[in-house]
């Protein structure tokens, strides 16, 4: 009898085994698993951080993830660093909507003008009457910490726009994309839309990798393509903080600290690895899985394809191996962010769809009047849309796309008032 429950034991014992390696061998060979998302890095609780869960990326020792997004919550002053010309003080300030790192409703300036070539020129704004000037630099920076220092934008400068904030979360994942996966989508564009549409991927410095450059994919202009880099970027240009990314202060009038102000910790980083490494932990943007659900938006969502949408608004992206070396060298993909299917709607390349701003960052000439495909992961947070923010319903924006668009378009105009409806209802699932 016992000898009989040890081989019934022993032939359960190898099935279950088999069953395991079964199960082993199909994650394998499937490789790639959908990328954790959530809404979970809550700002406006009594004990910020405390609640906040990452995608499992591995923190570095002596760090936790609540002590990255406490860095990104930070709000600096004067004593350390912030200004001479800031925007805001903190980078929760502008990226917060509905939890730290989402969006805001918080614009930024950018101005300049063409040369007599037709070519965008980055303006040299004279503060202090005159005495200084900060020197070749769109970005306008609404605050200074004394008034000698503040910018006015000169008439000269007749190109202007205004840019939203960006939602940062899931963004370890776009980090973590191929530029191969994205030069892809971008050839097959052509073919996909009688020739009309055809993405534009830049090549942008990898600040931290001196030297090495990378496909752009983050900000409006795919500025950059590294987290690290665009914390560096805009610790000084938001905040007025200089780092070793980014060594210079925009001006001295009014200054009274050393460069660099974001020097290492106790724990051998800077508040910019902070930064880097909160954003690269974030889980992606959550869909409203109640509304998806509904038969609207699931009618929505096949018209979002049925009409070409999806040609730039891209819907699913597979992330690199874990283990692949970017960012010139730089950043190795963890297996937290690695082979994980994303759903950002967006294709991170530049389009001219009618909107194009004028202005120039990182990329050639004839990305002017182009934009980067917003991503529409979490778009339902964002009630000013657009890079101005000028649009200020879905019908809105989409009606303002033209340009490379203007063929989807109008396969949007054609359809009736109640897909139009079931669209934007898939789209406010998002
Ligand atoms: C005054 C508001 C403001 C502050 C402060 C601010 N940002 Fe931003 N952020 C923006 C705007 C506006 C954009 C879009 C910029 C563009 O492309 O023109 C942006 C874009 C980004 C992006 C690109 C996201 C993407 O997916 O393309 C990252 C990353 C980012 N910010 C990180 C930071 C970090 C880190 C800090 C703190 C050091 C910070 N930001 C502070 C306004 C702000
Ligand atoms: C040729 C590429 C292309 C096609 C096709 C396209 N879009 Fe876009 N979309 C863009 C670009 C580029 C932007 C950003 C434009 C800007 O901000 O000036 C954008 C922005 C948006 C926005 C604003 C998002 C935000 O966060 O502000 C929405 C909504 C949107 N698109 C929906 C759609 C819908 C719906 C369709 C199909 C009817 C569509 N788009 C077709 C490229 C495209």
């Amino acid at each position: 009898m016992r000898n009989h429950l040890r081989s019934y034991f022993r032939i359960f014992a190898a099935l279950a085994l088999v069953c395991v390696l079964g199960a082993v061998t199909h994650v394998l060979s499937q490789g790639s698993s959908q990328a954790p998302t959530g809404f979970s890095t809550p700002t406006l609780n009594t004990d910020p951080g405390s609640q906040s869960f990452s995608n499992g990326f591995p923190e570095p020792s002596g760090d936790t993830f609540g002590n990255d997004q406490s860095h990104f919550e930070e709000q600096d002053g004067v004593d350390n660093g912030l200004g001479p010309l800031y925007n805001a003080q903190s980078c929760v300030s502008c990226h917060q909507n509905p939890v730290t790192g989402g969006i805001s409703q918080v614009t930024e300036l950018r101005v300049g003008h063409n040369d007599g070539n037709g070519n965008f020129v980055n303006p040299s704004i004279s503060i202090n009457d005159g005495q200084n000037t900060v020197p070749n630099r769109s970005l306008v920076n609404d605050r200074a910490t004394c008034p000698q220092a503040q910018e006015r934008t000169p008439g000269s400068e007749n190109i202007r726009t205004f840019r939203t904030s960006l939602n940062t979360l899931g963004d370890g994942f776009v980090e973590s994309i191929d530029s191969n996966t994205l030069v892809a989508i971008a050839n097959n564009q052509p073919s996909q839309s009688g020739g009309q549409i055809e993405g534009e991927f830049i090549q942008v410095p990898v600040l931290e990798a001196p030297g090495h450059s990378r496909g752009g994919r983050f900000g409006w202009k795919n500025q950059h393509a590294s987290l690290l880099s665009f914390s560096s970027d805009a610790y000084l240009n938001e905040q007025g903080v200089t780092n070793r990314l980014n060594p210079t202060d925009t001006t001295t009038v009014c200054k009274t600290t050393p460069d660099p102000e974001d020097t290492n910790g106790a724990d051998g980083m800077a508040d910019i690895d902070h930064f880097a490494i909160f954003m690269r932990a974030t889980k992606a943007p959550p869909v409203d899985s109640v509304l998806l659900a509904t038969n609207d938006a699931q009618t929505g969502q096949q018209l979002f394809s049925a009409i070409g949408c999806n040609i730039c608004h891209v819907t699913s992206i597979t992330t690199a191996p874990a283990g692949t070396v970017i960012n010139g060298g730089a950043f190795v993909v963890p297996a937290a962010l690695g082979n994980k299917i994303i759903h950002p709607f967006s294709d991170f390349l530049l389009h001219n769809v009618g909107t194009g701003d004028g202005i120039v960052q990182n990329g050639p000439a004839d990305t002017a009047n182009k934009m980067r495909t917003a991503p529409l992961w979490g778009v339902r947070t964002r009630d000013r849309l657009m890079h101005d923010g000028e649009s200020l319903t879905r019908n809105e924006a989409i009606l303002r796309h033209a340009g490379e668009a203007t063929f989807v378009i109008n396969n949007y105009r054609n359809l009736s008032t109640t897909q139009k409806n079931q669209l934007i209802t898939f789209l406010n699932s998002l």
